[in-house]
């Protein structure tokens, strides 16, 4: 059996994965950084960093964590720098008008940081200090750096111009039946022995979830065609009353990047225009549009208990996967991660990637909007810091899950849990749909 479960990983094994993670993340970071000097200083939406701010924050993180934090270094550069690169100080807005360090400086802190950060790794014991334990402080950067770099790639998604990143098309679909039935009953929902795992994950508690349905696959393009042409955006029916008031405040007609040509529907796909494809996923839709849709379709968002239990429960074991397949880290034969492709597979890809009862493409493709707001599990601590995610607990935020074709499988575990407004699309935001029982089938 392959090793690639980090809880099964110790002493040199341990540290050439986290070297292997870190070197990975910056691989990333620096293709998504390599444009001009002034696209990199560039604010290509108000609700986005400048990429410059990204990149050393990046370093910044990673330098107070590991090097003072960890290693009590002293700082590298003027203090008077961490605050420009402290995401509460600063909203994203404001981060141009920022005097932030220019990018060959940037591009030199960075490098430093890493550099020390390599050598540390080889030297410093991997357990001893809660912090360090299987080395989840190094853990807890990569996937800082990765979720950043999704960010960074989201930036790509909205700036204006000539196409920069290039992928290979990601595979095409298969016809699957609609839905799934989830059995139901208890099952564990987070985890306690995943090593990296964030705070917001843990513990490991049970939830009861009831019987009930899930999509095979996420919505797809040409399923929400039909919602536009039916009119679903002119009819407040089906909409959440104050998703409503956004929709006709913003002009909100399609998902976001969409546009009609005539007749023709056309989707603007990191610089580049093409047709709808309507087999694919749809990206680019906000909370509302996501619960719009499903009662249009006489259905509903999933909880997310619902969401892990149809990712992770196994009914022969009864116990919760690591990923839907398994315990086993993603192949490029189980998921569409890590910016292997810029766009989400056809509905039905990647029979391998199914989970126990059938489900497929819970990981990967298109962040998956539920129901439920974000809140700590039960027993929940904040650690290593209340920033991460207790100070935005029951604050508004709707949490998504699965990760998209522009997550790295660092992040991609099936407990992770992301979140955002339900106004917010510019993230790679898709949905599937749910229903409870019906009378007559409670009834059988
Ligand atoms: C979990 C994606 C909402 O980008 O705001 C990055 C991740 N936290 N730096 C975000 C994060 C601190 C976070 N999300
Ligand atoms: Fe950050």
């Amino acid at each position: 059996m392959l090793k690639d479960n980090p809880a099964e990983l110790d002493g040199s094994e341990l540290r050439d994965r986290l070297a292997a993670d870190l070197i990975r993340a910056r691989e990333r970071t620096k293709l998504l950084t390599t444009v001009d000097d002034a696209e990199l200083l560039h604010q290509h939406s108000p609700l986005m960093s400048p990429l410059v701010w990204d990149l050393a924050h990046i370093g910044n993180q990673e330098e107070l964590w590991l090097l003072r934090d960890v290693a009590g270094r002293d700082p590298l550069l003027p203090e008077t720098v961490d605050q420009l690169y402290d995401a509460f100080q600063h909203p994203r807005k404001d981060r141009p008008s920022l005097p932030l360090l220019e990018p060959v400086p940037s591009r030199r802190y960075v490098d430093d940081v890493r550099g020390k950060v390599l050598d540390l790794l080889e030297r410093i014991p991997l357990h001893g200090r809660p912090l360090l334990d299987k080395g989840f402080a190094f853990g807890m950067i990569v996937q800082h750096e990765q979720q950043h770099d999704e960010t960074m790639l989201a930036t790509h998604q909205l700036r204006a111009g000539e196409a920069v990143l290039t992928a290979a098309p990601a595979p095409g679909g298969a016809d699957l039946p609609g839905e799934v039935r989830i059995p139901g009953g208890s099952f564990t929902m987070g985890t306690d022995v995943e090593p990296w795992a964030l705070d917001n994950e843990r513990p490991a508690h049970a939830v009861d979830v009831p019987e009930f349905f899930i999509d095979t696959t996420p919505v797809t393009n040409g399923a929400y065609l039909r919602f536009i042409e039916d009119g679903g955006y002119d009819d407040p029916r089906w909409w959440d009353a104050v998703g409503w008031r956004h929709r006709q405040e913003a002009g909100v007609v399609a998902p976001q990047f969409w546009n009609r040509e005539g007749s023709v529907w056309t989707r603007r796909v990191f610089g580049r225009v093409e047709p709808l494809r309507e087999e694919q996923p749809v990206v680019h839709v906000n909370w509302y549009e996501a619960d719009a849709y499903a009662r249009w379709a006489g259905r509903r968002l999933p909880t997310e208990p619902e969401w892990e239990k149809a990712a992770r429960f196994d009914p022969v074991s009864g116990r919760s996967r690591r990923f839907p397949w398994g315990d086993q880290d993603p192949t490029s034969e189980h998921a569409n991660l890590a910016q292997r492709h810029l766009e989400p597979a056809g509905a039905g890809a990647y029979p391998a990637g199914a989970s126990a009862l059938g489900v497929r493409q819970l990981i990967g493709d298109v962040w998956e909007w539920t129901s439920s707001i974000f809140d700590g599990y039960p027993g929940f601590r904040a650690w290593p810091y209340r920033e991460y995610s207790e100070v935005f607990f029951r604050d508004g935020y709707r949490v998504l899950r699965g990760g998209s074709f522009g997550s790295d499988p660092s992040v991609a575990r099936a407990t992770f849990r992301n979140w955002d407004y339900p106004i917010r699309r510019q993230i790679f935001s898709g949905f599937r749909t749910a229903r409870s029982l019906t009378s007559e089938e409670l009834d059988v």
